[in-house]
């Protein structure tokens, strides 16, 4: 990566502020339900108190409270499940900017404290100068380490690098390293997975892999569209009748630069959504069915094309894997990419990375991303904003 990392400081007596994508799940009483997103923050939160720095000052946003304090979105479970990680006491303030806060800093006797969400200041998401100013007033040093987050250009993320020496954490620089290897500089041949519901938002990505990519294997919801575009009859499986010439279109240029598009050529359907009784695997699917599942035939076919892969990138499951009735198709390839031996196996974050989890498959995979919409962006092939605007390496910086 050409951006200096927290490495590349020396950091003893500094004060830090770190910002960590803690977006975490919650369910009803707020307990978390997946940390990753957590767990993933610790390596750059222990190295820098291991080089004996003043305070960690951690930093995040929950949800999509819009600027109001929203109290079921306040990072109360995320600073008691660090406690946890950390084997420490976190000092969690219930705000992110003023005196109140440096005076609690100051004061504070444990090293690692954690702001109240970002988001329940509308600055935030506006990128606000003075709120930016505010942040790093708190701090000497600024680490981004919330790769999931990257992709907006915000005050925590953007905007706080004009007023502090700016690093990547060690999360990003595991991210840029996996994510951009894999699109950039993959072992071959690279095979990539993608599902998810809408083909919308996955043009960019397929234009990009069509540069990239020895095969693309396309599952999920998106996968109707591109057979309505080769004339196929899909029933009532989900369709972006304005995307047909898009998907066209892609197909074309696939030939055109000789990159294997695998479809779906058998499928699990049923006459409606909620009524997995009536499940059956067809060739043809018949007016009024729709289609939920990559069927036994795809399913052999796709891990023909992952045999012979040495990187494979999966975003998006094949199916909707959330009701057990229609998940054997995504759990037969993250079954699959586990078993692969000797391969770099790289899960975009979001849904595939759900699906990863619910098959408990996380540690059998080479690499996991903690982004969803930023991993997506990034294989996109755009820049992430959060990461342009950290200081480049053969930049001199003084703390
Ligand atoms: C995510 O979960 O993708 C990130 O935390 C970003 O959240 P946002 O989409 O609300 O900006």
């Amino acid at each position: 990566m050409n951006k200096l990392t927290i490495k590349d400081l020396a950091l003893k007596g500094k004060k830090l502020i770190i910002r960590a994508d803690f977006n975490v799940p919650l369910d009803d009483k707020l307990n978390i339900t997946d940390d990753r997103r957590i767990t993933e923050a610790l390596a750059t939160i222990q190295y820098a108190l291991k080089q004996g720095v003043l305070k960690v000052i951690l930093m995040s946003h929950l949800g999509r409270p819009d600027g109001q304090v929203v109290e079921s979105m306040r990072l109360t479970p995320v600073a008691k499940r660090l406690e946890k990680l950390l084997g420490e006491k976190v000092l969690k303030l219930d705000e992110c900017v003023g005196d109140a806060v440096k005076q609690a800093i100051a004061k504070s006797t444990q090293r690692v404290i954690l702001l109240e969400n970002l988001r329940f200041h509308k600055e935030e998401e506006k990128n606000n100068p003075e709120f930016a100013k505010q942040l790093a007033s708190l701090a000497d040093i600024y680490v981004n380490d919330a790769f999931g987050t990257a992709h907006r250009a915000h005050a925590s993320t953007e905007g706080i690098t004009k007023y502090l020496p700016s690093v990547a954490g060690l999360l990003i620089e595991k991210e840029i390293q996996y994510l951009g290897q894999a699109v950039n500089n993959p072992k071959r041949p690279l095979v990539v997975i993608l599902g998810g519901a809408k083909v919308s938002d996955k043009i960019k990505l397929i234009e990009n892999l069509l540069k990239r990519a020895d095969a693309i294997l396309i599952g999920g919801g998106m996968a109707y569209t591109f057979l309505k575009a080769q004339g196929k009859n899909i029933g009532n499986s989900k369709l972006e009748a304005d995307k047909v010439e898009t998907a066209k279109n892609l197909l074309e240029k696939a030939k055109q630069v000789k990159v294997e598009i695998v479809l779906t050529t058998d499928f699990c359907i049923v006459k409606k959504f909620d009524a997995p009784e009536t499940l059956k695997i067809v060739k043809d699917i018949p007016d009024g069915w729709e289609s939920l599942d990559i069927g036994p035939e795809t399913r052999k076919r796709f891990k023909e094309v992952l045999a012979k892969a040495k990187t494979v990138v999966w975003n998006g499951p094949v199916g909707v894997f959330e009701i057990d009735a229609y998940a054997q198709g995504t759990r037969d390839v993250a079954e699959f990419l586990a078993g692969l031996k000797g391969v770099t196996t790289i899960v975009g974050g979001g849904d595939s990375a759900a699906a990863v989890s619910k098959f408990h498959l996380d540690d059998k995979m080479t690499h996991i991303s903690t982004g969803g919409g930023a991993s997506l962006e990034f294989l996109e092939g755009k820049e992430l904003p959060g990461i342009a605007a950290l200081n480049e390496k053969k930049q001199s910086v003084k703390v």
